[in-house]
């Protein structure tokens, strides 16, 4: 059934499109609060279409099954839903954050692109090791590499694992301690341990992109945005 052809109850429509608890959802319906196509409705159990217009004290609510938000991770942070201790990255979310997971993650002292949806299957299809999608890090090391270390990225490091990586590409810069990773997995400190395979500690750590989606450099440390359209049919594409 297209998702526009889909009928939902009108409490369960409120807790998703407005995040209110199923409770505060029917204490509004029963109030009076709720009108859908203008008309005010009083039973939390009629079902409306997804096209319906629904407002709560003349505020329309927007229903979205899924979101799908870039954050820029600042360092500190943690890849994760809640923490007793540390703040996680959905600490970083103001408001429509109820489902939202991280897809994978980064660690805590790594920055950049990190995707946040309560979309399963493309987190599934994102992570999935047998899809091999590309992460793009920025890397600093604690000294220089060239063309030898390029070579055994390729050929595929002893990283410690059973396996050896797959391979990865190690582009270098005019700073010859600055260099952009792309690996095809998503293996624990997969870069650090892969730095160290070649004798280098990595002391910054940036992922820049994943698949087809890339940071938006006007993201500053911290700050978040939806996907567009464009970004989500590309990455959806991998
Ligand atoms: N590789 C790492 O070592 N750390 C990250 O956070 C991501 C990739």
């Amino acid at each position: 059934m297209p998702e526009n052809a889909k009928k939902v109850r009108l409490d369960k429509f409120l807790t998703q499109a407005a995040e209110l608890t199923r409770s505060e959802a029917k204490q509004k319906i029963k109030k009076g609060s709720v009108t859908v196509n203008k008309e005010f409705i009083k039973k939390p159990e009629v079902k409306i279409s997804l096209q319906d217009r629904v407002c709560i004290d003349g505020e329309e609510v927007l229903y979205e099954q899924y979101r799908y938000i870039m954050l820029h991770k600042p360092a500190g942070v943690i890849s994760a839903t809640e923490d007793a201790e540390d703040r996680t990255v959905l600490d970083l979310i103001a408001e429509g954050k109820k489902g939202l997971f991280p897809v994978g993650r980064l660690d805590k002292d790594t920055e950049g692109l990190l995707l946040l949806t309560n979309d399963g299957v493309l987190a599934h299809n994102l992570l999935s090791p047998k899809k091999h999608i590309d992460k793009t890090y920025f890397a600093i090391l604690d000294g220089p590499v060239g063309t030898k270390e390029q070579e055994l990225f390729l050929q595929g490091l002893d990283i410690g694992d059973e396996k050896l990586a797959l391979p990865a590409k190690l582009e270098l810069t005019e700073n010859k301690n600055e260099v952009f990773i792309t690996v095809q997995e998503g293996r624990f400190h997969q870069v650090k341990r892969m730095a160290q395979a070649v004798g280098r500690n990595v002391t910054y750590l940036k992922r820049i992109s994943m698949g087809n989606l890339v940071l938006d450099p006007n993201l500053k440390k911290g700050e978040y945005r939806s996907l567009t359209e464009k970004e989500l049919t590309s990455l959806k594409k991998k």
